[in-house]
């Protein structure tokens, strides 16, 4: 049998240029999707995934994820007095979803360093890790699939999925050896490659189980891609001492730190939602035919003085 998987970590502090200027002041990660923080629902993600401990490394401007995950006193009088008693619940639920751990980044030397943070906490056992900033909508938790993998390996997994052509260059590639469908055995990592250098179309994604030698590995892990320590770096190191394996998360995965990957996971978790798709469906579909009405008549104007 090998360990469980008792613990997840969650790195959070990096500075989210990609989304300044709201980041300035507001972590990307309490950036809501209709009305939650994306950071809870990867929470919630690691809740369902039978995680019991989250380890939560911060920085800098960071502290409303602490105060979103606390027990809120006086908001809950307030609810209590008005009466509102789902709202209410649903607070308190939130209050008690985990056990929860907060840890502080001191400045954003990288992914690995984050992570590597985080090692007290974690000690001798295997530990998840989930990035704050990446959702996923799918019939079963990404954490789970790569939890019921490990419980068969035993071994670090990366969460993979695939990505468009034109996309492989903004992503850590996986080279390996297909063991079966959706699994490989990684042989390396390719960091961020030129299209014409990617060994697959299979991206690491937000996602990993990974096992307390990686700490080792990272101590020692010189800054690479941007200066930064890489988490990427440190698991190839790793995969040349033990197997690592990369599993395709089945399942859309929402890059909320990006604009675009933002608004999309907004657009798709509000047409879930039963108290807001319809409207939402039809302001939806209003907006696109006057949308296209509007740029084929611009386009037509654009077009005639030209041809003038
Ligand atoms: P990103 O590269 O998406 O985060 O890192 P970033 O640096 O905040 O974003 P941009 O590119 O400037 O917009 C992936 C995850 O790793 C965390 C981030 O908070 C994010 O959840 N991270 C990154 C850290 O915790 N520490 C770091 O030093 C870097």
């Amino acid at each position: 049998m090998h360990p469980t998987v008792r613990k997840a970590v969650f790195p959070l502090a990096g500075h989210g240029t990609r989304f300044l200027p709201m980041t300035k002041s507001s972590p990307k990660e309490m950036l809501p999707v209709i009305d939650k923080p994306v950071v809870q629902y990867v929470v919630e993600e690691a809740v369902e995934a039978g995680i019991e401990q989250m380890v939560m490394v911060t920085g800098r401007g960071k502290r409303a994820i602490e105060d979103h995950f606390d027990i809120s006193y006086e908001l809950e009088d307030v609810l209590k007095k008005k009466n509102k008693h789902a709202l209410l619940s649903e607070l308190q639920r939130i209050s008690n979803l985990a056990q929860i751990l907060y840890l502080r980044q001191k400045e954003a030397l990288g992914l690995g360093h984050a992570v590597l943070c985080a090692e007290l906490a974690v000690g001798d056992e295997p530990f998840a890790v989930a990035l704050g900033d990446e959702i996923l909508d799918g019939p079963k938790s990404g954490l789970s699939q790569l939890m019921e993998a490990y419980r068969k390996l035993g071994s670090p997994i990366i969460g993979m999925q695939r990505v468009p052509l034109s996309e492989v260059s903004h992503y850590g590639i996986v080279a390996g050896t297909e063991i079966r469908k959706g699994l490989f055995r990684v042989d390396r990592l390719v960091e961020k490659p030129r299209l014409e250098d990617a060994p697959s179309d299979f991206a690491i994604i937000g996602r990993y189980i990974l096992t307390p030698d990686l700490f080792e590995v990272l101590r020692t892990q010189p800054p690479g891609v941007g200066g930064e320590i890489q988490l990427t770096d440190a698991l190839n190191t790793l995969a040349e001492r033990r197997p690592v394996y990369a599993l395709e998360i089945e399942g859309d995965r929402f890059d909320t730190g990006d604009k675009m990957g933002f608004l999309k996971a907004t657009v798709r978790f509000a047409l879930k939602r039963p108290d807001l798709s319809l409207e939402f469906f039809h302001f939806l579909r209003e907006t696109l035919e006057r949308e296209t009405q509007r740029q084929s008549s611009e386009g037509a104007h654009a077009i005639r003085p030209l041809k003038g």
